[in-house]
């Protein structure tokens, strides 16, 4: 389990066909295809730059100074909140030993999303514009999200796609199919562990080194993050933020991730998707949007999304990324990419494409008045079962079998799921 998963990045990436094009990439359709190894350069030439794939980071990597010097200008400022568990797994104690004046914030302990820390920036867990949708998916880039990425397309839909660095490293040319259709990119850890349950540096080296991923392979360096099944306190928030991550939450879970290993049905799933086309009807969003957890994750997650889109797209007046909704119109580091504001995101939309920066024109968000009915319950998360974390273990065992190295993914579901 805890291999060096450098090496097997390596055997993945050289494996089989030889340097496709991002065109050539984007244009296949049979998942097998799609999902079969390939070379990518410029990720084969800088693995010895990052951690090992799909294990918890240990540390920053010896003789990278420009991690060192970051982290060690704001280290000793870490709010002192002692990790929740070892190694991204949980304390078996870590919730019966929490006070429940919830002191840290804690999200996974009772959704606090108001830090208690002074100077931290409050999580982001809908978005203001009333009656619209906060799009976005966890866990990418899947190696098969043609047909996800194209229906996308097809809608003139963007969304926020929050990458796993592992998997940016496994699907190089996936994640550059995202930054040129114009989603925006977020970054959700190097290992998809829970956060809390790491040291300061471990943190800290979980999302520099996600970053630097997906600015190897696509150019930018994110602003923005969300936690591996929310999982994040003031310690972590505080991290996140000396490294300019937004963090953003969700308060509606479709509990798509949950299908792959059994633990919860197709039918349960769908009713969590009507159950926020239900409480559009009812004026729950009049005055504030909503987010929803939803994951790039496997077929039946990003097809359930396609299955649900025209709902959701008649139910509420905007579908945008969670940056359009907060008019954060450069959302990377690097200025040489622009996202629509609100306003010339669902102007385009009425014109019906254009508009936006670069790469980032864009529109969607169909207009309809609400309607639905029907009784519900808000499909908020659970503190204890949140996030893509079983999805990704297996996620990542597939990656490697691939690479020809035997894995079960029990030790990270087992990992994922404690609490
Ligand atoms: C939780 O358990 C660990 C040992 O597993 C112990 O060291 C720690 O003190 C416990 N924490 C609390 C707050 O009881
Ligand atoms: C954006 O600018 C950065 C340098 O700041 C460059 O590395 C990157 O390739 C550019 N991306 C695009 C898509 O032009
Ligand atoms: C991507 O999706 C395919 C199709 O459902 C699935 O077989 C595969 O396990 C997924 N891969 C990852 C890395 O999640
Ligand atoms: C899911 O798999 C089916 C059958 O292979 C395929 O027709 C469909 O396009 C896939 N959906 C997505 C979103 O990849
Ligand atoms: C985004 O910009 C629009 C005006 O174009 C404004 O009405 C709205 O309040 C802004 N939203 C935020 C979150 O700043």
């Amino acid at each position: 389990m805890r291999t060096t998963l450098l090496l097997s990045v390596a055997a993945h990436l050289l494996v089989s066909r030889a340097d496709p094009t991002v065109d050539q990439e984007n244009a296949l359709l049979d998942p097998t295809a799609e999902c079969a190894p390939y070379n990518y350069a410029p990720v084969t030439n800088a693995l010895s730059a990052f951690p090992a794939a799909g294990t918890p980071v240990t540390g920053i990597l010896a003789g990278d100074t420009a991690a060192q010097s970051k982290f060690d200008s704001f280290k000793a400022n870490i709010p002192n909140i002692a990790p929740r568990g070892v190694n991204g797994v949980f304390a078996t104690n870590a919730t019966s030993s929490y006070p429940a004046t919830d002191p840290d914030c804690w999200w996974t302990f009772g959704q606090c999303l108001t830090p208690k820390v002074a100077g931290l920036k409050p999580d982001i867990a809908d978005v203001p514009e009333p009656r619209t949708l906060g799009y976005g998916f966890d866990d990418g880039p899947n190696c098969s999200h043609n047909a996800f990425y194209d229906y996308l397309t097809s809608k003139k839909q963007k969304a926020t796609m929050f990458f796993i660095g592992t998997n940016v490293m496994f699907e190089p040319l996936q994640a550059l199919r995202a930054a040129q259709d114009g989603h925006e990119i977020c970054v959700h850890t190097w290992s998809h562990h829970p956060m809390t349950a790491f040291t300061n540096e471990q943190a800290f080296a979980e999302l520099w080194y996600t970053m630097q991923s997906i600015k190897l392979v696509t150019g930018y360096t994110p602003t923005c993050w969300r936690p591996p099944q929310g999982d994040v306190d003031d310690r972590i928030r505080y991290i996140a933020q000396q490294l300019n991550l937004d963090n953003i939450l969700w308060k509606y879970d479709a509990f798509d991730w949950k299908v792959a290993s059994g633990q919860a049905t197709p039918a349960e799933v769908q009713t969590n998707y009507d159950n926020l086309v239900a409480d559009v009807g009812k004026g729950t969003f009049d005055t504030v949007g909503a987010i929803m957890l939803t994951h790039e994750l496997d077929n039946y997650t990003m097809q359930t999304a396609i299955d649900n889109y025209p709902k959701l797209a008649a139910a509420f007046d905007h579908i945008v990324p969670v940056g359009v909704g907060y008019n954060k119109t450069q959302p990377y580091v690097e200025k040489n990419f622009t996202l629509p504001s609100f306003a010339q995101y669902i102007g385009s939309a009425a014109a019906g494409g254009g508009g936006g920066g670069n790469s980032a024109s864009s529109s969607g968000g169909s207009t309809k008045a609400g309607s639905g009915s029907g009784s519900n319950t808000a499909a908020g998360s659970s503190p204890s079962s949140s996030g893509g974390a079983a999805g990704t273990g297996a996620a990542i065992s597939v990656r490697l079998s691939f690479a020809g190295v035997l894995v079960s993914c029990a030790a990270l579901l087992g990992a994922a799921l404690v609490l």
